[in-house]
């Protein structure tokens, strides 16, 4: 055991340095500034600091690759994480971010199939027509990028979740989870101020998704057919199937993290094509280069196409800091000791930005991961040991080939994507701003006014 009297300035001399926030303090960082402050912190006390706060666990933000191997790919399997507060009204506590240990290892184990290889490349169709259902959505229209990228994505996490439902099915559970998401993502304005009846609105429409869940659950088990590779016919079906309960929200948690980050990707990805004319041209002369070859399976392969995906993800911080993992014992490390319930946190963000890995690393150049795959220590945008995101190979076929489809759509244009946007933290989310928007121009006819005139 240690002594861990605190010093004479109240702070806690085995932890590393960090700074003191009050709760509004803490609140303005994290809603207005939250990945200047975390790189001003790293600046002042390194790349391993203590965030501490008046009411919650002290929290150790881990942005040193080395720090990174030791502290979370090692053995951790008993360390709780502590899920994410912001989602808990959505998912529950019965999804993966809350299990530990055995309970955790079993249900990744059984969500890994359908997560990988065959049934994802079989999403590739489904992928294709979402986009052309979208963006016939958008003609004539002009709507937030982040929007349209999060309509694509949602459509698609529907079908890996549940296999192909019937189109008035699936529509209504699209429907559900996109007035969630913008009841989650823009209270105020949707509600005004009154967060009782927030939740409420909130608890009876994820009610309702949760009861579509253990319909089709149900459906899974009364007809199984063999070539069904969906998620909750994996969940429903397999020989160790977990009660409704927990189905209900393990599904519910790979529905919202499963398509509001690779949303957010897509949208920032688009952004820095749009700011990055010679990045674009290097792309488009790839896709070109494939000629009508042009299927998922050709599309995912291409080099810089995948590059470009890449150093989107690490330049765009889209989960900026992987799930805080709570020590459940005392700990020493590196002259430091954590007492139980410290929360230590890989901080995705930091690691991005060192310029010790990445040169200037607020250059945008998919260069960098062109013929080069960094160590799992220096890039991971999926986060790291036993946590690792279970959806990133979804992720990285659905990225590359959305990203191909959008860049070539005729008429599609961005609209007031000036260099400089900062991405705003939604939940455990960074997402392009609303003022980024898009819209695809109708085909011009004669005589009629050029689209891009008439928008407001
Ligand atoms: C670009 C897209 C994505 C990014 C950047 C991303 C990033 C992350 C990160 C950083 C974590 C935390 C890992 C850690 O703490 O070490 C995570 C966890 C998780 N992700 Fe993703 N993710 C993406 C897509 C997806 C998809 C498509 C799914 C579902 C199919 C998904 C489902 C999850 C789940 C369920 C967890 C919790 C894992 C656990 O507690 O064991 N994510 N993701």
């Amino acid at each position: 055991m240690t002594d861990r009297a605190p010093a004479a300035d109240g702070s806690c001399p085995h932890l590393p340095d960090g700074p003191r926030l009050t709760a509004p303090q803490l609140r303005a960082m994290e809603t207005e500034h939250l990945l200047a402050s975390w790189e001003a912190y790293a600046r002042t006390y390194g790349p391993v600091f203590t965030l501490h706060t008046e009411d919650t666990a002290p929290r150790v933000y881990v942005g040193d690759p080395t720090a990174i191997r030791q502290l979370f790919i090692s053995d951790r399997t008993t360390w709780h994480a502590r899920g994410t507060l912001y989602f808990r009204p959505v998912i529950g506590t019965q999804a993966l971010p809350y299990l530990t240990g055995e309970a955790h290892r079993t249900i990744r184990l059984l969500l890994a199939p359908p997560l990988h290889g065959e049934p994802l490349r079989a999403l590739g169709p489904a992928l294709d027509a979402i986009i052309i259902t979208v963006l016939d959505h958008l003609r004539g229209r002009r709507k937030p990028l982040i929007d349209v990228t999060r309509d694509i994505t949602l459509r698609l996490i529907v079908r890996a979740a549940f296999g192909e439902l019937a189109p008035h099915r699936h529509e209504h559970c699209v429907h559900l989870l996109t007035e969630i998401m913008d009841l989650m993502y823009e209270p105020a304005a949707t509600s005004g101020s009154d967060p009782e009846g927030l939740l409420r609105q909130i608890g009876s429409l994820v009610q309702q998704v949760q009861d579509f869940v253990t319909q089709e659950a149900a459906a899974a088990r009364e007809a199984p057919a063999a070539h069904r590779n969906d998620l909750v016919f994996h969940l429903a079906t397999s020989q160790a199937a977990p009660a409704d309960e927990q189905i209900r929200g393990h599904i519910m948690s790979l529905l919202i993290a499963g398509h509001d980050t690779t949303a957010s990707a897509l949208a920032w990805a688009l952004y820095q094509l749009e700011l990055h004319h010679d990045v674009r041209h290097r792309l488009h002369t790839e896709l070109a280069r494939l000629g009508t070859a042009l299927t998922p399976a050709n599309t995912v392969k291409l080099p810089y196409l995948n590059a470009v995906c890449a150093e989107t993800l690490r330049h765009g911080s889209v989960v900026p800091a992987g799930l805080a993992r709570v020590t459940p014992a005392d700990l020493d490390w590196n002259g430091y000791s954590f007492p139980a319930g410290t929360e230590l946190v890989p901080a995705i963000h930091l690691v991005h930005r060192r310029p010790d890995l990445y040169p200037d690393p607020e250059r945008f150049d998919p260069e960098r991961f062109l013929n080069h795959k960094p160590p799992g220590t220096h890039y991971l945008p999926f986060g790291t040991g036993t946590r690792r995101c279970p959806g990133a190979e979804l992720a990285e076929f659905e990225l590359p080939l959305a990203l191909a489809r959008l860049t070539r759509a005729p008429g599609l244009r961005l609209i007031a994507a000036v260099p400089g946007l900062r991405t705003v933290k939604n939940g455990p989310t960074m997402t392009t701003p609303t003022s980024l928007q898009v819209t695809l121009d109708t085909p011009p006819t004669p005589h009629a006014t050029d689209a891009r005139d008439t928008q407001p």
